[in-house]
C-alpha cells in the first residue's frame, strides 16, 4: 500500500508544524510497511510571493492527483492590505470548494491529561468531553456575493448569506450518519429566530431527520449554544451548523481541550478523499520560535489515516502517541502542572518516535 499526499505548508507556523506530522507519518507508515509519496504545493501568502495568487492552478491539479492533502494554516500582516480576490484566506477557501469538500468534522475532545488545562472546571469537563462539530464548509456568508457600495455618499459593506436545500440535506445526512455510530444525538445551531437561510436551514435538517429515526435531534439559537457549551459540553454529541457558526464556535470549543494547539480537522466530500488540517490559523505571533504546538496537525494528520486510508490502528497509535506526549510534556500554549516545555521539534518527535514503538 502507498499514501498519495499533496502538502500544502502554508504560511507562518504552518511549515513547523506540518514538518512534525510529516515526521509521525513516516515513523507509523515505516513501522507498518506501507509506502508515502509526498508532493509538496503553494497555498496562501507563500503562493502569493511566488506566483502572485493565493491559490495557483498547479495547486488544485496536485490536490486533485493525490488521495488526501495535508495542509498547515495561511494568512498573515503581511498579505492583510491586498485586495480581497487576493489574499491567502481566499485560497484556502478556494481550495476547499474547488475540491468539493463541503463537510468539515472537527471533533473536541479532552485528553485525560488536560483535564486540569481546560479553563473550566473539573466537574464541568471530568467525566469527559466528545463533541463532533459538523462544519459546512462550502456555502453560507463565506460563498455568498460580497460587495461594497456607496449610496447618498455613506460607505456600506453587504455580504450575502443563504443555503440552498441540497447543500443542507447533505451536511445534514453527514451529521445524522455520524451520530449513528456515535451517542445518536445531534444538535442543529442556527439562527432562526432571526435568519431566514437559518429557517431554511432547520426545516430542512427536521425533514432529513426522519430518514434517520434512531438519532434524536434538538435546535438550538447560535447565542445559546456558545453559552451551552462552556456551561455543561458534556451534553453535546454531533453539532451540525453553518459555515460561519462552524467557524465561531469550533474555536470556543477548542479551549475545552485545553488549547486551540489541539484541535484537528477533516474536510470530507462524497468520497474518501479529504483535506486535513488544523482548526487553528499561521499564528503569526509565535512563528519561527518553535513553540508552536504540532498537535493538532498530528492529530489530522491521524484523521487522514482513519478516513482517506482506512488505517485506524495506525490513526490509533498516533492517538496513543499524543496522549502519552501529553502526560510527559507540554508546549507552551498548555498549562503545563510542572512538566517540562517542548519546543515544537521536541514534541514531534516524541510522538513519531512512540507511535513508531506502539507499532513495533
Ligand atoms: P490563530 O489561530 O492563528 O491564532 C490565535 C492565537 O492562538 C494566537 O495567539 C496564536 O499564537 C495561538 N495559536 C494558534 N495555533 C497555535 C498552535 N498550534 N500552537 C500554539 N499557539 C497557537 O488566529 P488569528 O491570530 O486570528 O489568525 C492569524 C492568521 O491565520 C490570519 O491571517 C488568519 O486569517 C489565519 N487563519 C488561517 C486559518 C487556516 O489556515 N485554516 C485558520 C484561522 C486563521
Ligand atoms: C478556519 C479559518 C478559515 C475559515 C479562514 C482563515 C478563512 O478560520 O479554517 O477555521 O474561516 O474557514
Ligand atoms: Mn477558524
Amino acid at each position: 500500500m502507498n499514501l498519495n499526499l499533496c502538502v500544502l505548508e502554508g504560511d507562518g507556523i504552518g511549515p513547523e508544524i506540518v514538518k512534525e506530522a510529516v515526521r509521525v507519518l513516516r515513523a507509523v507508515c515505516g513501522a507498518r510497511g506501507v509506502g508515502l509519496s509526498l508532493d509538496y504545493a503553494l497555498l496562501g501568502g507563500a503562493a502569493i510571493d511566488r506566483t502572485g495568487v493565493p491559490l495557483p492552478d498547479e495547486t488544485v491539479e496536485k490536490c486533485r492527483a493525490a488521495q488526501a492533502v495535508l495542509l498547515g494554516a495561511v494568512g498573515g500582516p503581511k498579505w492583510d492590505s491586498l485586495p480581497s480576490g487576493l489574499r491567502p484566506e481566499k485560497g484556502l477557501l478556494g481550495i476547499r470548494s474547488a475540491l468539493g469538500l463541503y463537510a468539515n468534522l472537527r471533533p473536541a475532545t479532552i485528553f485525560p491529561a488536560l483535564r486540569a488545562a481546560s479553563p473550566l472546571r473539573d466537574e464541568i469537563v471530568g467525566a469527559g468531553v466528545d463533541i463532533m462539530v459538523v462544519r459546512e464548509l462550502t456555502g453560507d456568508v463565506y460563498f455568498g456575493e460580497h460587495s461594497r457600495f456607496e449610496r447618498d455618499g455613506v460607505l456600506h459593506g453587504r455580504d450575502i448569506m443563504g443555503y440552498s436545500v441540497p447543500e443542507i440535506e447533505r451536511i445534514a445526512r453527514v451529521a445524522f450518519g455520524l451520530a449513528r455510530r456515535r451517542d445518536r444525538r445531534v444538535t442543529s445551531v442556527d439562527k432562526a429566530n432571526v435568519l431566514e437561510t437559518s429557517r431554511v436551514w432547520r426545516e430542512t435538517v427536521t425533514r432529513v431527520a426522519e430518514e434517520f429515526p434512531d438519532v434524536a435531534l434538538t435546535h438550538l439559537y447560535v447565542d445559546n449554544a456558545a453559552m451551552q457549551l462552556v456551561r455543561d459540553p458534556a451534553q453535546f454529541d454531533v453539532l451540525v451548523t453553518g459555515n460561519l457558526f462552524g467557524d465561531i464556535l469550533s474555536d470556543e470549543a477548542s479551549m475545552i481541550s485545553g488549547s486551540i494547539g489541539m484541535l484537528a480537522s477533516a474536510s470530507l466530500g462524497d468520497g474518501p478523499f479529504g483535506l486535513y488540517e488544523p482548526i487553528h490559523g499561521s499564528a503569526p505571533d509565535i512563528a519561527g520560535q518553535g513553540k508552536a504546538n504540532p498537535l493538532a496537525t498530528i492529530l489530522s494528520a491521524a484523521m487522514m489515516l482513519r478516513y482517506t486510508f482506512d488505517l485506524p490502528e495506525l490513526a490509533g497509535a498516533v492517538e496513543q502517541a499524543v496522549s502519552d506526549a501529553l502526560g510527559t510534556a507540554r508546549t507552551p500554549d498548555i498549562r503545563g502542572d510542572g512538566l517540562p516545555v517542548w519546543t515544537t521539534e521536541q514534541m514531534g518527535g516524541f510522538v513519531a518516535q512512540r507511535a513508531a514503538e506502539l507499532l513495533a
